[in-house]
């Protein structure tokens, strides 16, 4: 599949890299596609990536994954107008200053995006865990949990195989009104591993009996 990559910080580069290892085109969105840190990025991404303008990238592809500070999502979405058909994998959270949930209980900052783009379909996914785990989701063998929402059932089972190609195994947990629940579980994770001190190896998993 070709995917637009809007951001080439933790979360763009660790999906890219693991999606072009499983022989995805990966074209990464980028404020500065000439620049050192993006050249040595598709280097070692590998062959058949590139990068361009956001809006290039977004309207070059029809998944786009948001990896970018959840704060400029608004400037990164109005670069194009027309949205129409296109998947949007939405890996951000609505993080304040003091790693604080800016948006909830009401509504979601994945609910908030997909009003701003008629005609897509919005999947919230990647958000729930480190990018470390996005490059190696396996823990002791097993798969970790992503945890996805979303409107559009054929966009899920895209973002799904997306998901179970890096390793993942995906929980899906309802329409994207559950991004309300999603968001705030990034919210658990960022607390263990950065505030109790757990560290960035660990991961969610849903267990079944
Ligand atoms: N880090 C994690 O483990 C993690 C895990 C799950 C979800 N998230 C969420 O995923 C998102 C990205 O996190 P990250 O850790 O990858 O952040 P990051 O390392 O800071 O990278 C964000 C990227 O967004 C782009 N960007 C920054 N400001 C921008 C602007 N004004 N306009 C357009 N693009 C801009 C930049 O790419 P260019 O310089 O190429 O333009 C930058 O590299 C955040 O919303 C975060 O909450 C992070």
């Amino acid at each position: 599949m070709k995917i637009s990559i809007i951001g080439t910080g933790n979360v763009g580069s660790a999906l890219g890299k693991g999606w072009a290892s499983k022989g995805h085109t990966i074209l990464f969105g980028t404020r500065q596609p000439e620049s050192e840190k993006v050249q040595k990025l598709l280097t070692e991404v590998g062959e058949g990536s590139t990068a361009v303008s956001i809006p290039e990238a977004i309207q070059q592809a029809n998944i786009i994954v948001l990896a970018t500070p959840w704060n400029v999502l608004a400037q990164v979405t109005q670069s194009v107008n027309d949205w129409q058909g296109k998947i949007v994998i939405d890996a951000t959270n609505p993080i304040a200053p003091g790693f604080q949930l800016a948006v909830g209980y009401t509504t979601s900052a994945a609910e908030q995006l997909a009003a701003h783009l008629p005609g897509a379909s919005v999947v919230k996914a990647f958000n729930t865990t480190g990018s470390e785990n996005m490059l190696d989701p396996l823990y002791d063998g097993e798969p970790i949990t992503m945890f996805i929402c979303g409107d559009d059932a054929d966009a899920k089972t895209t973002v799904t195989e997306l998901a179970e190609s890096l390793g993942f195994e995906v929980a899906d947990v309802g329409g994207l009104e559950t991004a309300r629940l999603i968001e705030p579980l990034a919210m658990v994770w960022i607390n263990l591993a950065i505030k109790q001190g757990l560290g960035r190896n660990i991961a969610f998993k849903l267990v079944h009996r």
